[in-house]
């Protein structure tokens, strides 16, 4: 954290995103603060606190727009402010186009391997266009200096950094690509390809979480875009400037901040079970995530079910807690995944449940990060089975919040995590069969074990914090800032 503030120490640092760290909804109870279920918003919020600086996002709360003038600019944290948060305001013309359309309804299937087919509307495109132009606005409008350090997230804004480079030549301009990149042929039935690899080639730094996922960009460019690729150096120059690509797997803070206010292991383990309504033995299994088609939910709860006909003894002795929080919810592919999971929960309660005992308890609500904590705590096993994710946090949240170094980590092998938490119970989310395997291997693994896995995995947590995810990046660009500073005086 300290490094992060000398390096950026009298520069000026500007975090443009879509989603916003902070939403003021209005409910019954005046105005609510919610913390949104974000990959994005866990990693950058605490960077962009000890960075300080403008965060500009899109003003997506109920509050905001009664009284657009208070909530324009607000300083936050609330209770401790210390940067300041720039809405910037769509029309819901411009969130059909630009979020819904072009976004979420092309650009996330194409980079998932979803199995969902992408759309590419043209109308979405130009809206899509319009309103990465409007935040380039926004960020010339901040902008105090000619050079700022501009930290771009994710596939909302691939037109940004170009957008951002035309305007200010001499900002360095990071950008950090939060889903996969799909590999160049995939990617080739974008209509956009080409527009979108120039616009990402606005930026100084172009930062994916793994190597793969660089090669796959580099490859996308190679096909489709004039330019000179360096393979050693990992740089693309074109248009006569040098963009650099990195892998930097993205993390969470750490010590998490949730983790703060929490109470001792038993007792999280005695209110969620009281909450929950269950004894106080009973296992329990949590998957919490947005109800997403890309993190595997259906299979999962296919695997359970097959799971109490395998091993019959879990029935009676295991709950699976599956926390989904509502998104995107104006999609249809959205809207099918819930009603399709609702129903496969309820026939596996009917099927699998006794009196008093339903095996799935399915949460369709946003939870805050405390709540969340809580359930890691209180659980046995945690189980990220994504079909295809960036890196994936809450595998790494659930680690960092066990220091009891007890538990058991499922985890997807198409979840960049993996990579990194090898010491978790790696699985192939398509393959029914060795998941209940691993559920089984779970739920009966002897606590020495559980502790070397998870010593293990709080190690590289630790250590590959979020914190090092940001300061290898802006100290890459410092240097990058210095050799061109130094270049223009020659
Ligand atoms: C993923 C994306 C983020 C996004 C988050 C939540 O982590 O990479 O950009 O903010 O999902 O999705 P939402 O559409 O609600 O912002």
């Amino acid at each position: 954290r300290a490094t992060l503030s000398n390096e950026l120490s009298g520069s000026e640092v500007i975090v443009v995103s879509n989603r916003e760290p902070y939403i003021h909804n209005r409910t019954e109870d005046g105005i609510v603060l919610q913390i949104p279920a974000s990959g994005l918003v866990a990693a950058l919020e605490p960077v962009t606190r000890a960075c300080g600086g403008t965060w500009i996002a899109h003003g997506s709360g109920t509050a905001d727009r009664e009284s657009v003038d208070a909530y324009d600019r607000v300083a936050v944290p609330p209770d401790n402010p210390s940067y300041t948060l720039r809405r910037v305001w769509l029309t819901e013309e411009e969130q059909e186009g630009y979020y819904y359309g072009a976004a979420n309804e092309g650009l996330w299937p194409l980079c998932h391997i979803a199995f969902v087919r992408p759309a590419f509307r043209e109308s979405d495109w130009r809206m899509y266009r319009a309103v990465n132009e409007k935040f380039a606005e926004a960020v010339v409008a901040e902008a105090k200096r000619e050079d700022p350090v501009i930290l771009v997230q994710d596939y909302h804004f691939a037109l940004l950094p170009r957008m951002i480079r035309e305007r200010l030549p001499r900002a360095t301009i990071v950008t950090f690509w939060h889903i996969p990149w799909p590999n160049a042929e995939t990617f080739g039935i974008c209509p956009w390809r080409e527009e979108i690899v120039d616009g990402l080639l606005g930026s100084s730094i172009l930062g994916f979480h793994t190597q793969a996922h660089c090669n796959h960009f580099l490859d996308a460019v190679d096909t489709y875009v004039e330019s000179r690729i360096d393979r050693e150096r990992d740089s693309v120059t074109y248009g006569g400037e040098e963009t650099l690509i990195r892998p930097y797997p993205i993390s969470i803070e750490w010590p998490p901040t949730a983790l703060a206010g929490q109470k001792s292991i038993e007792e999280c383990r005695h209110a969620v079970r009281q909450r929950l309504g269950l004894p106080p033995d009973m296992r329990i299994g949590v998957g919490i995530e947005r109800f997403d088609y890309t993190k595997g939910i259906i299979d999962r709860m296919q695997v359970i079910d097959n799971l109490f006909t395998e091993y019959p003894e879990w029935k009676g002795r295991f709950v699976f807690v599956q926390v989904a929080a509502p998104t995107r919810s104006k999609l249809a592919s959205y809207r099918q995944l819930q009603e399709e999971a609702e129903a496969l929960a309820r026939d596996i309660n009917t099927r699998h449940g006794t009196e008093g005992y339903e095996p799935i308890k399915l949460l369709i609500r946003h939870h805050g990060p405390d709540q969340v904590f809580e359930l890691f705590r209180a659980a046995d096993i945690c189980v990220v089975s994504s079909l295809h994710d960036g890196m994936n946090l809450v595998a790494k949240e659930f680690v960092a919040a066990r220091d009891d170094e007890s538990g058991v980590l499922i985890l997807s092998a198409f979840a960049g995590a993996s990579r990194e938490l090898s010491e978790a119970l790696i699985v192939n989310p398509y393959n029914a069969h060795a998941m209940g395997e691993a559920f089984n291997r779970a739920l009966t693994m002897p606590p020495e074990e559980q502790r070397e896995r998870m010593r293990l995995m709080r190690d590289q947590v630790r250590e590959r914090n979020v914190y090092r995810w940001a300061g290898q990046m802006l100290l890459a660009a410092s240097r990058l800032r210095k050799r061109l500073r130094i270049r223009r005086l020659i």
